[in-house]
């Protein structure tokens, strides 16, 4: 419990420990497969963000008893067929009455302790690797807002379902240690954490910051969900920006994602064979800043 890890881990011997996670959201989308589908990868996320390898779930529902049956089984067989495509069983579930839905998987994995991933793993000269753009926050509650153009909606859910599998794969085989995944504290929050933890300054370079599709867009429009601007209150006066920037394209930095991709810190002797490896895996990876001597963060 003292360092804030994405997931718990559990030493049975030296080559094996358990992770162990869970997690569940309300939805994201309006489609029940999509919803169940991005609730799993998300889920299956903060095994992945540790180098670990899932191998059993839980599903976790809260629906209302008004909500057809059909639906409901939508959402079970998105969460379900991610699972499949993990390499993971859903072993069972329990299910509760509520009336917002509520839908998640409690997830167990193998991780060597040897090649674990940590938020305290990062190093000074290390270079910052993302493996997922960012933007999801905006576009969803575009989304709710009715405001969002089908082309970006459906950008935004292909990258939510899109399993952080090879990612940490790449990560691992790279020999890397530190790294975690994005999600409800955006890139800044999660980036605050892993700076406190290693006890160094991360730089990004905001222009190698990748976007989806329309979000700088509906940044502009003020579409941010209120957790951006919880993780701004939180965390803003650790991030330093040093250079101009407008409040919407700042505020870009604070969107909570859901089922975001991995943030990970390669030392420089490795970037070379880490960015080969990616391309042989098709994980897409953009390098958007670096580790430094200090504390917080600094955009430039
Ligand atoms: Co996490
Ligand atoms: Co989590």
């Amino acid at each position: 419990m003292d360092s804030p890890d994405d997931a718990a881990v559990w030493r049975l011997d030296e080559e094996r420990a358990l992770v162990v996670t869970t997690d569940f959201f309300t939805p994201v989308v309006d489609d029940a497969y999509d919803y169940g589908a991005i609730a799993a990868a998300n889920s299956l996320s903060d095994v992945y963000a540790m180098g670990g390898q899932p191998f059993l779930a839980l599903n976790i529902a809260a629906l209302p008893p008004s909500l057809p049956s059909a639906v409901l089984s939508e959402i079970i067989r998105g969460g379900a067929e991610k699972a499949r495509e993990a390499g993971v069983v859903i072993a069972g579930g329990h299910t509760i009455q509520d009336q917002e839905p509520k839908f998640g998987l409690v997830v167990i994995g193998f991780v060597d302790p040897h090649k674990m991933l940590t938020k305290d793993g990062a190093r000074v000269g290390d270079r910052l690797v993302l493996t997922k753009p960012l933007g999801f926050g905006v576009t969803t509650t575009a989304l709710k807002r009715e405001q969002v153009a089908p082309e970006d909606l459906a950008d935004a859910v292909a990258w939510m379902k899109k399993l952080n599998r090879s990612a940490s794969v790449l990560a691992v085989e790279s020999g890397l240690q530190g790294g975690t995944d994005i999600t409800g504290y955006s890139l800044m929050g999660h980036a605050y954490e892993m700076a406190q933890a290693s006890g160094v300054r991360l730089r990004f370079n905001y222009e190698k910051v990748p976007f989806i599709k329309g979000a700088h867009r509906y940044a502009q429009a003020g579409a941010f969900p209120g957790g951006a601007w919880d993780n701004q209150a939180y965390y803003g006066s650790s991030v330093h920006f040093k250079m101009n920037l407008d409040e919407a394209d700042r505020m870009l930095l604070f969107d909570p994602q859901t089922s975001g991709g991995l943030l990970l810190a390669v030392p420089p002797e490795k970037l070379a064979a880490f960015f080969e490896l990616a391309e042989k895996l098709e994980q897409p990876v953009w390098e958007i800043g670096q580790v430094e001597v200090g504390a917080g963060i600094e955009i430039v």
